[in-house]
């Protein structure tokens, strides 16, 4: 269905190559870059840099950078200018970061880690678990021991980069392309809980990073892969796997266009109670009208907390520069994308500055994926709403405890639990004692009003039967605190 169908597991090269002479004849299919800006901005107070226009709505504009070139000065100058998240375009990976078994060089990561806050910009990490790029000492490596391999590079990578990164990809690429199930591999043969593991491995390794499920071609709603990764992420959630975000790289060309669902795509993954990102973005033949499309796709979601573009300038591009993907030229000068991009982002309604990303508002039901049910292929994920009172009587209940603590931060759970009538909807509320606050909140929808929280279920956990009970949890900044949870059901 994609372009990448070819992709395969354990081999790196042909990968490369394959995308590339892809790439080229989407170009000529696409035909020049259509010289026309989309969107025209507020002429008034209009930010002229592609982070600061993004801050207007509390949100980020990153790019891929690569140590090879911080030397270039034309590249930093513009990088450091326009963009205020910074995505490791290959330093941070597996076989960077893990030449050799349990040998850990960072010198590439720490380099534009370095660089990027050095120039007051946050860090995407990229990527702990995948099936590319891996050493060819894990490549050789299967079951339990890859297993335990894949554990010990994600406590690894995540302890060195311990409470520095804003949002870890921690699993990239594990979806097969067409049929909506897992994609073949040596990590999804040492078990289809592979996932989850490197989930739970790392949020135990950096409690505070955000951790996001990564891949490409589920930027259509209509396609099976977008599904089967939209179940699995429904899933964690429901079982509280802890996951926080997901990523649409947005490859975009002519065997992947973009298609004007991907709203409704991101607005369904926010329904579940993760952020979504867009991580890896590149449209070949560089259309001003797709890109402000794109834009404004994420603006339209509360829980769409940026953009990423893969690459600074199209020389820069792992495409080539002749696909002309990126938003400035060869030579570093603004594109016709560029401009779309930035007035899009300009026109976006302003919303109160929030500390970070984490405390977006979560809960606009009109993010509700039945906005458009007939894009909804097989699965509707429209078995959402609780949230339409029924006046169950009977009441809920609910405790808080803490799961883990650390200098500074905190894992919280919650437990809700139906009194002798099932609940249909149910809304828990609590104060904190000490200026703690909630970074980042799984199996509920948050409302913060200072000291105040209040949460809300999920979509999918907000029926419980008489007597039954289900859970949220959270991490927390300060030191941890047990208040007093009061829960009422509708
Ligand atoms: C690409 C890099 O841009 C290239 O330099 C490298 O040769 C291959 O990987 N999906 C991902 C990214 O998650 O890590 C890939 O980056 C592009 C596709």
């Amino acid at each position: 269905m994609g372009v990448r169908a070819n992709s395969r597991p354990g081999t790196r090269q042909p990968f490369t190559g394959m995308r590339r002479a892809l790439a080229v004849g989407a170009l000529s299919v696409l035909g020049a870059v259509t010289a026309f800006a989309a969107v025209s901005g507020p002429a008034d107070a209009a930010a002229s840099t592609l982070g600061a226009a993004a801050a207007q709505s509390g949100r980020y504009f990153g790019t891929a950078i690569s140590a090879s070139k911080l030397g270039d000065s034309q590249y930093t100058t513009i990088a450091n200018r326009e963009f205020n998240m910074i995505t490791a375009e290959n330093e941070m990976k597996i076989d960077a970061t893990e030449p050799n078994r349990g040998q850990f060089n960072f010198t590439n990561g720490d380099r534009i880690y370095n660089w990027a806050v050095q120039n007051g910009k946050q860090v995407r990490g990229h990527t702990l678990a995948w099936h590319q790029q891996q050493p060819g000492w894990m490549q050789s490596l299967s079951g339990s021991s890859l297993r335990q391999a894949m554990i010990d590079h994600i406590n690894g990578v995540m302890s060195h980069y311990k409470g520095k990164i804003a949002y870890w990809d921690v699993v990239n690429e594990a979806f097969d392309d067409s049929n909506g199930g897992r994609r073949d591999s040596n990590l999804q043969r040492t078990g289809n809980d592979w996932i989850e593991v490197a989930f739970r491995t790392a949020r135990a390794a950096d409690p505070a990073a955000k951790l996001c499920y990564n891949d490409y071609n589920i930027d259509n709603w209509s396609w099976a892969k977008t599904q089967g990764v939209y179940n699995m992420v429904r899933d964690f959630k429901s079982r509280g796997v802890p996951i926080d975000c997901v990523g649409l790289q947005s490859h975009f060309n002519s065997q992947s266009a973009y298609n004007s669902n991907y709203r409704t795509t991101i607005s369904s993954f926010a329904a579940l109670g993760v952020d979504v990102a867009i991580t890896e973005l590149d449209i070949q033949g560089g259309s001003a009208q797709t890109y402000a499309n794109v834009t404004n796709d994420c603006l339209a979601v509360p829980r769409c907390v940026g953009i990423t573009v893969w690459g600074v300038r199209d020389s820069d591009s792992w495409l080539g520069a002749n696909t002309s993907p990126l938003l400035f030229d060869s030579s570093g000068n603004k594109k016709a994308a560029y401009t779309s991009v930035l007035n899009a982002l300009n026109a976006a309604p302003p919303v109160s500055p929030s500390p970070s990303p984490s405390v977006s508002p979560s809960q606009s039901p009109s993010q509700s994926p039945s906005q458009s049910p007939s894009q909804s292929p097989s699965q509707s994920p429209s078995q959402s709403p609780s949230q339409s009172p029924s006046a169950e009587p009977g009441g809920c209940s609910a405790t808080m405890r803490t799961v883990n603590s650390w200098p500074g931060g905190f894992q919280s759970e919650v437990t809700v639990t139906a009194g002798s009538a099932p609940v249909n909807g149910w809304t828990v509320n609590w104060t904190w004692p000490g200026g703690q606050s909630i970074s980042s909140l799984w199996n509920g929808q948050q409302t913060v009003s200072g000291s105040n929280v209040t949460v809300r279920n999920a979509p999918y956990n907000g029926s419980i039967s008489a007597g039954g009970s289900t859970t949220l949890g959270f991490t927390g900044n300060g030191s941890a605190a047990t208040p007093s949870v009061t829960c009422t059901s509708p």
